[in-house]
């Protein structure tokens, strides 16, 4: 087995997921990050090579639990180890209650939550393997309900609870899990274009400085659970 630890983040190609990318790889971790498409997946490989070599980017839908295994045995073939999983991939479709459909309902139940799920459950025998790291990536929209939020806060919410009870649930395998809860975040999400109208919020790299703290803790420590937010929002 080689040294280099390995990290696996859904929902790489842009964002938060990237940005995480991005300071792993500048610190000697082996990054493999997933997308649910061909042309975007090979475009944040591209740029994330300029950081390190040791980096791949796997076609890979969250809301599929073949495609996270298939995902998880390229990994391990590729860097022959599995160290930190990062259950990133999201979505959020913001309308009244009355006026969300059950399509969108779904799309965030399957991704948000569902998908950190499945994420663990094809990575589970590669952490305890490596005493790993397992960290989702839920928000303060998972403790905090909102107007039009019903099928985000519900997934959201889910995800911290699903995590807080994997964590007891892992920790006897010295797996680690965390989540993180974040405020405002720079990035694409729900159709957001990043600019300096956005320079208050936290960057995806905070976020990926975040991730790396984390995981250099000493192995006696758990922060199980983290809201993470802008220090003077807009
Ligand atoms: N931005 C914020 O203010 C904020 C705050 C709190 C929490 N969050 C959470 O942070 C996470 C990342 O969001 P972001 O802000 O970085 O948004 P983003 O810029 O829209 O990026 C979302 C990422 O998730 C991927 N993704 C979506 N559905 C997927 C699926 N089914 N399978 C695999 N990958 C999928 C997208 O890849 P493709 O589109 O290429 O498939 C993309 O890489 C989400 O869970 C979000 O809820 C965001």
């Amino acid at each position: 087995m080689s040294n280099q630890k390995v990290a696996y983040i859904t929902g790489g190609t842009k964002g938060i997921g990237f940005g995480i990318a991005r300071i792993l790889l500048g610190n000697d971790i082996s990054v493999a990050f997933s997308g649910r498409k061909q042309e975007d997946v090979e475009k944040a490989e591209q740029e994330l090579k300029q950081y390190s070599e040791n980096v791949l980017g796997i076609v890979s839908d969250v809301r599929n639990l073949e495609s996270e295994q298939e995902a998880v045995q390229r990994i391990t073939e590729k860097f022959g180890r599995l160290d930190f999983v990062i259950a990133n991939a999201g979505l959020g479709v913001f309308k009244p209650v009355d006026e969300l459909s059950a399509e969108e309902w779904n799309s965030m139940i399957e991704t948000n939550l569902t998908g950190a799920f499945y994420t663990l459950k094809a990575s589970v025998e590669e952490l305890k393997k490596t005493e790993g790291y397992y960290i989702t990536v839920s928000s303060l929209a998972g403790a905090n309900f909102f107007e039009n939020g019903t099928g985000y806060n519900a997934s959201k919410f889910g995800v911290v609870g699903f995590t807080q009870a994997a964590m007891i649930d892992l920790r006897k395998y010295n797996i680690k899990s965390t989540v993180i809860m974040p405020g405002s975040v720079a990035t694409n999400f729900n159709g957001n274009i990043p600019s300096e109208k956005d320079n208050w919020k936290i960057q995806p790299e905070d976020m990926g400085n975040l991730v790396l703290d984390i995981l250099k803790m000493n192995p006696r420590v758990l922060p199980s659970k983290i809201e993470f937010r802008a220090t003077k929002p807009a």
